[in-house]
């Protein structure tokens, strides 16, 4: 009798153990995201980005990722791409003046928070800078997908 109590207790507890096993490493196999970047990761997938943008080789439609934000860190900063901004003044101030809170939100921030500013624009229209870009709108992500996915790109040095 006494036996047989100590088998049940013993395959509880096994049981038990199992269970906290699953509930602590199960996360690990299964690549569950864990941190804003990596949900960003999976969200960079979902959201169809990846069909268009290699990270690093690959086929790749729209520009490959890899190294964006050394690239974007000296696109920000160049007199060239406020020059480039600026011509839209003269080819269209009706567009320029639609647009100028933006250009106005991404140079008010420096370093880091430029680059993200960017990329929020980017993602909401990116005809804001690519006039004539054939880049997708991404207007109808959620604030929490938004910050995923910057934590995502922001990874991408
Ligand atoms: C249908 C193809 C397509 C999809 C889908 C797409 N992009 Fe793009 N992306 C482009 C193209 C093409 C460009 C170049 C600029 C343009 O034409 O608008 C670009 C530009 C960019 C740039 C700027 C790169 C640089 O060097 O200037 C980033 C960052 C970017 N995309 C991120 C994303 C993210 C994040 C997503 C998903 C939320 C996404 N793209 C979805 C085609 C795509």
């Amino acid at each position: 009798m006494r036996f047989s109590v100590l088998v049940t207790l013993f395959g509880v507890g096994a049981v038990l153990m199992a269970v906290a096993v699953v509930f602590m490493y199960g996360s690990d196999g299964s690549g569950e995201p864990r941190t804003p970047a990596e949900h960003g990761r999976r969200l960079f997938r979902l959201q169809g980005c990846a069909s268009c943008h290699a990270i690093g080789g690959g086929i790749s439609r729209g520009p490959d990722l890899a190294g964006l934000i050394p690239r974007l860190a000296d696109r920000l900063t160049d007199e060239a791409y406020r020059a480039h901004l600026d011509s839209l003044q003269v080819a269209r101030p009706d567009v320029y003046a639609f647009f100028a809170p933006r250009y106005e939100g991404i140079f008010s921030a420096q370093g880091d928070e430029r680059i993200e500013a960017w990329f929020v624009q980017h993602l909401k229209n990116p005809r804001f800078d690519h006039f004539t870009g054939l880049m997708p709108d991404y207007d109808h992500l959620t604030e929490d997908q938004i910050e995923r996915l910057t934590a995502f790109i922001m990874t991408l040095k």
